[in-house]
């Protein structure tokens, strides 16, 4: 079998003579992208068209490459295919005379997010293509969790995590007016052994905020892919992860809020009262002051007197 070196300046031969790369007997199309599923098949798909003058044409030599990688995946040269474990002829029999060359990826993985060449070789000419493989992952339901309790006065937060997705997400924070409060938040992404990521966003809540959170969890192109609620309120039922003890400090923040109302309007209650007293007395003087002041006269002088 010849070397792959051997192989390599062949294509390379073939590519840089124009007459001889460019004949417009065979022309290989491919897909210019593909999308494929982390951890199911993916297939990309190449097909030489031929022109009318070209009858039943042969194929010499098909290379199927991942730009970066050394090693052809797929190599048909001299009647045998070889190829590197995973990666196969999509056409379930395939041979020379099939211009469906696809390559079928059997477990997609992150490494094979990026480009490809292929290259064809017919007793008719000689083509090559490139194609795109775009890797995706779907995220996991978000996570809400509330490590720490909330002190009244003081800030806290609660953190939101979805992972195994790919390529890079965004973990975004809204409140049940749908106002958007990421800015207060703060996201990382650490990428995991296979390559996916796992998003954790840490949102701050300062005292006296809003108390009720969405977490949505974004893919790369910006769609929506699930949700979680925080709701520290345990009666409305829609609360996620471990915060038992929040609910007592928005409990108790939200019930203080009632007395407060209470005495305040009591309080101007009681003012309001005070000077229609005060008013209505000065009323009940001025009509008859003459007996009023002497009786407010008489008294004292009786006290002094009864005293002396
Ligand atoms: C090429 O082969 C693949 C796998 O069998 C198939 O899915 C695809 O539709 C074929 N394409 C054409 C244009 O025949
Ligand atoms: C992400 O990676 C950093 C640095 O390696 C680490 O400190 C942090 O705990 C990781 N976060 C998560 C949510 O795994
Ligand atoms: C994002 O989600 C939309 C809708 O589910 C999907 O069509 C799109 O391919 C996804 N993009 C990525 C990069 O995962």
């Amino acid at each position: 079998m010849a070397s792959i070196s051997t192989l390599l300046l062949i294509c390379l031969f073939i590519s840089i003579i124009p007459g001889y790369a460019n004949t417009d007997f065979i022309n290989l199309k491919c897909n210019a992208n593909s999308v494929g599923q982390f951890g199911q098949q993916s297939l990309l798909v190449c097909v030489i068209h031929t022109t009318q003058e070209v009858s039943n044409p042969e194929i010499r030599v098909v290379t199927w490459w991942k730009v970066g990688v050394k090693k052809p995946l797929v190599l048909f040269y001299e009647g045998k295919t070889t190829s590197t474990t995973g990666y196969k002829f999509a056409e379930p029999s395939w041979n020379n005379k099939n211009m469906n060359v696809s390559l079928l990826i059997a477990n997609t993985e992150v490494a094979n997010d990026g480009d490809y060449t292929c290259n064809v070789i017919t007793d008719s000419g000689s083509s090559n293509s490139k194609t795109h493989l775009q890797v995706t992952a779907k995220y996991s339901p978000p996570i809400i969790t509330t490590p720490k309790r909330i002190h009244q006065g003081a800030d806290g937060f609660v953190i939101c995590n979805s992972e195994g997705g790919y390529p890079k997400g965004q973990l975004r924070w809204f409140d049940e007016f749908n106002t958007d409060w990421t800015k207060s938040s703060e996201m990382v992404a650490n990428k995991t052994k296979n390559g996916l990521f796992h998003l954790s966003s840490t949102l701050t809540l300062k005292s006296g905020s809003i108390f009720k959170y969405t977490c949505v969890v974004y893919n790369a192109s910006g769609e929506k892919v699930n949700e979680a609620n925080f709701d520290p309120d345990p009666n409305s039922g829609s609360s996620t992860g471990d915060g038992h003890e929040e609910p007592v400090h928005y409990k108790l923040e939200s019930k203080v809020v009632a007395p407060v109302v209470v005495i305040g309007s009591l309080i101007v209650g009681l003012l309001i009262t005070l000077l229609l007293l005060r008013w209505r007395s000065r009323k009940a003087r001025r009509p008859s002051t003459a007996p009023l002041m002497g009786d407010h006269t008489e008294i004292p002088r009786c006290d002094e007197e009864g005293k002396a």
